[in-house]
């Protein structure tokens, strides 16, 4: 527990490092309140790290879709940090479930959700399509045309709904498997007035033009058939979160561009070399000079593990240790941290603490969750694990 508050402790002194407009919060986090207020604070701190206000409720076990987890296993390493930052499209995907879930092939999704600030980037319609029904299999058509179309309001003389064609494709008709529409016009339109989302329809009609036997080519419903199938919508938007480091760019460091990860102190022999030069004179004592140190951040121990559905927790390592002068050449320090050392060192002026050993480069995390709403959600979050330290 008080490893946890000190992970916390750490976690929130590294966020409000940089200029915030939270400034309530934070004021009441260092003091020695009562440790029940403390954490509420530090959790609710926490949750704005992690663009919410509240933890969603989940009620219940429910199976996040593959796609989703392969998306996850594509873009994220086993502990949760990205591995390629411009492997996605913006920095968020949302999945839905079908509302409707009608016998007909027509879709509704609730897009309630997704926040107005976010930028639609691509929507697509997952569908799974089933094999015929035996007793059909010969048959002579190979192939159909299968058309996504938007439902638009008629207006007030047309009761009927006004269809306009989204995506059209030729698909074959013994396959099975899914099938992917994009529908982003649809949802940009939706995303504008959310008066107009009335639902989609597809429309499966053979290469003459004519409607298809419905039991030769089928699309899984959410009703019918096993949830794994379920059709589905897939959002990529991007919420204008940038990099920190991005936006005060010193030039050193290239964020968005580096893939390599960070490593552990003592499983880098970089590191634990440098260590070592800096100790010659005094064998075997281990260096307090600016460093890498694990830092473990548990969701169990945070009570988020219902919610969270990967990872279970990550490194974010911290950096912690001295930096006096002389600031070696294994330390990456700032001119400015170099004369601070030495007016420090010779006690040049009263009161000049050492320059603080900080995060010289950060990487992200993704995190797969279930909202508000019950979908699942892939997001990236800037600035979360240390690669490196400095003096600063
Ligand atoms: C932040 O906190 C300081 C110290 O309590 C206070 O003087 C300042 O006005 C606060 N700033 C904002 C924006 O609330
Ligand atoms: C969408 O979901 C929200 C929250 O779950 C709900 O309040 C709203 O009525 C839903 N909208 C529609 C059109 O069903």
């Amino acid at each position: 527990m008080s490893l946890f508050l000190l992970s916390l402790a750490v976690l929130l002194c590294c966020s409000s490092a940089r200029p915030s407009s939270h400034n309530r919060t934070e004021n009441q986090i260092p003091g020695e309140g009562r440790p029940g207020q403390v954490r509420s604070a530090a959790i609710k701190r926490l949750l704005e790290v992690f663009g919410m206000e509240d933890p969603p409720s989940i009620h219940g076990h429910m199976q996040p879709p593959q796609y989703m987890l392969d998306l996850y296993h594509t873009v994220a390493d086993v502990n949760g940090v990205t591995k390629e930052p411009d492997l996605l499209e913006g920095n968020t995907v949302r999945s839905f479930f079908d509302k409707l879930r009608s016998d007909r092939v027509e879709f509704r999704f609730n897009l309630s959700t997704v926040s107005r600030s976010e930028k639609i980037l691509i929507a697509e319609l997952h569908l799974f399509k089933l094999r015929p029904q035996s007793s059909l299999i010969l048959n002579r058509h190979h192939f159909c045309q299968v058309s996504v179309y938007q439902l638009l309001d008629g207006g007030k003389t047309n009761s009927t709904p006004v269809h306009k064609l989204l995506s059209s494709r030729l698909v074959p008709v013994h396959s099975s498997g899914w099938e992917v529409f994009k529908i982003t016009k649809a949802v940009s339109s939706w995303m504008v007035d959310e008066g107009n989302n009335i639902g989609l329809q597809v429309v499966i009609q053979t290469l003459g033009g004519i409607a298809m036997d419905k039991k030769l080519v089928r699309f899984a419903s959410g009703r019918n058939h096993h949830h794994t199938k379920q059709p589905m919508m897939v959002v990529f938007t991007d919420d204008g979160r940038r990099p920190a480091s991005q936006k005060s760019s010193e030039g050193s460091v290239k964020p968005g561009k580096k893939t390599s990860l960070p490593q552990l102190p003592s499983s880098s022999t970089q590191l634990s070399r440098s260590a070592r030069s800096l100790d010659s004179s005094e064998e075997g004592v281990v260096s307090t000079h600016c460093q890498l140190h694990p830092l473990h951040v548990d969701f169990e121990e945070i009570g988020w593990s219902g919610w969270i559905v990967s990872p279970k927790g990550y490194n974010a390592y911290h950096c912690k240790g001295q930096c006096p002068f002389p600031l070696g050449q294994n330390t990456i320090a700032t001119n400015h941290a170099t004369v601070q050392s030495i007016i420090n060192a010779l006690k040049l002026v009263e009161g000049i603490e050492m320059p603080c050993c900080v995060p010289d480069e950060l990487f992200s995390i993704s995190l797969l969750f279930f909202d508000e709403d019950e979908n699942v959600v892939l997001k990236q979050y800037n600035d979360m694990v240390a690669g490196s330290c400095g003096c600063h």
